[in-house]
């Protein structure tokens, strides 16, 4: 298959039309678009990705309007999350609609909704005029995609087309809420923190890992984001042997000398340039990646879950 490159939203648009896959910017990561309503472009995507098929998908609008296609209600929590906060790095998680394709939700009775919140995918969403699923635009397993660079090396002849935008802003794939019940858990951290969410929602909780029950988001059970190197958490005064050999991601500089280094300026910088540099270290051979811990709140709290994901070992997703 020819992947083909363009600039252009509605030629990427012409795509989807005909039911084809379609890689695109977005403010968290690249995503890699099919037409919710279209199960047979929908599977293009796993496949194209290698994705284990009871990972669902995250259907994105490119207006208000359009989450009533998605959802069987809007629940009062959701209501007030979409009025504060759309077009934004979060993703809802509602009752689907029974047109919704279980093979988008695998299987779920629930389906995840985002608005955007980067001109160019609302413009490309917009020239589709239909809800895309669009999965992080990456091998499965690999870290997301911030640039189209990073989804052409992963998904070059894999996939129809990539819409050629920037660099994504945040860096971080959006913050998943659930919104079902009364109380509103956050089940993957994002760029819209446990925070911001409390301040119009004071029940909102994170959700806590069940031992012995299912889980509430399937992706929370298989490894993500991991590059090849294996990935250290560190404090800046740990003691590493044969620095030069390895790379170090952080805050503050680090007193050994490190083959690689990347010095972030802020927590958001650091968010912003994780995954690429995980990417740039595999391309240059490193084996160990040393990444400097972060306090849990804020965009931090996304940043170590990322981080510790990376460092544990599991089965490979989205
Ligand atoms: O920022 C993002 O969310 C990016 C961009 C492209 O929008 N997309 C993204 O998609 O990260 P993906 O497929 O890589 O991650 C989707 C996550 C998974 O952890 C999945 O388990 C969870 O969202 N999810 C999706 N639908 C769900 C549902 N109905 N219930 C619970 N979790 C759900
Ligand atoms: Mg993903």
């Amino acid at each position: 298959m020819q992947t083909f490159l363009t600039k252009s939203a509605v030629e990427a648009a012409e795509f989807i039309k005909q039911g084809r896959i379609v890689a695109f910017p977005t403010e968290t990561v690249y995503g890699l678009g099919a037409n919710v309503f279209d199960a047979k472009a929908i599977e293009k995507t796993f496949i194209a990705k290698q994705r284990p098929n009871d990972n669902p998908l995250i259907a994105h609008v490119g207006n208000l309007e359009q989450i009533k296609l998605l959802v069987s209600e809007i629940t009062p929590n959701a209501q007030k999350f979409i009025e504060a906060f759309f077009p934004a790095p979060l993703t809802l998680v509602l009752p689907k609609a029974a047109r919704v394709p279980f093979i988008a939700t695998a299987n779920l009775e629930t389906i995840g909704v985002r608005m955007p919140k980067n001109e160019l995918a609302l413009e490309f969403l917009r020239a589709c005029e239909t809800p895309l699923v669009a999965p992080s635009a990456n091998l499965s397993g690999k870290p997301s995609p911030t640039n189209w660079q990073a989804v052409y090396e992963d998904l070059n002849g894999r996939i129809d087309c990539i819409l050629q935008g920037a660099t994504t802003e945040i860096g971080l794939e959006s913050t998943v809420v659930d919104c079902t019940s009364d109380v509103p858990l956050v089940l993957r951290a994002g760029a819209i923190t446990l925070e911001q969410l409390q301040t119009i929602e004071p029940q909102t909780r994170i959700y806590q890992i069940p031992k012995n029950e299912p889980l509430k988001s399937p992706g929370l059970r298989h490894r993500h984001y991991s590059p090849r190197a294996k990935v250290v958490l560190i404090n800046p005064k740990s003691k590493i042997q044969n620095p030069k050999s390895k790379a170090f991601i952080g805050l503050d500089k680090p007193v050994e000398n490190f083959g690689l280094v990347k010095v972030c300026r802020s927590v958001e910088d650091y968010a912003h340039s994780l995954f690429e540099f995980f990417r740039q270290c595999d391309r240059e051979g490193i084996k160990e990646i040393f990444c400097q811990m972060v306090e849990e709140k804020g965009i931090g709290l996304a940043l170590m879950d990322r981080l510790k994901r990376a460092s544990e070992s599991g089965m490979p997703s989205g």
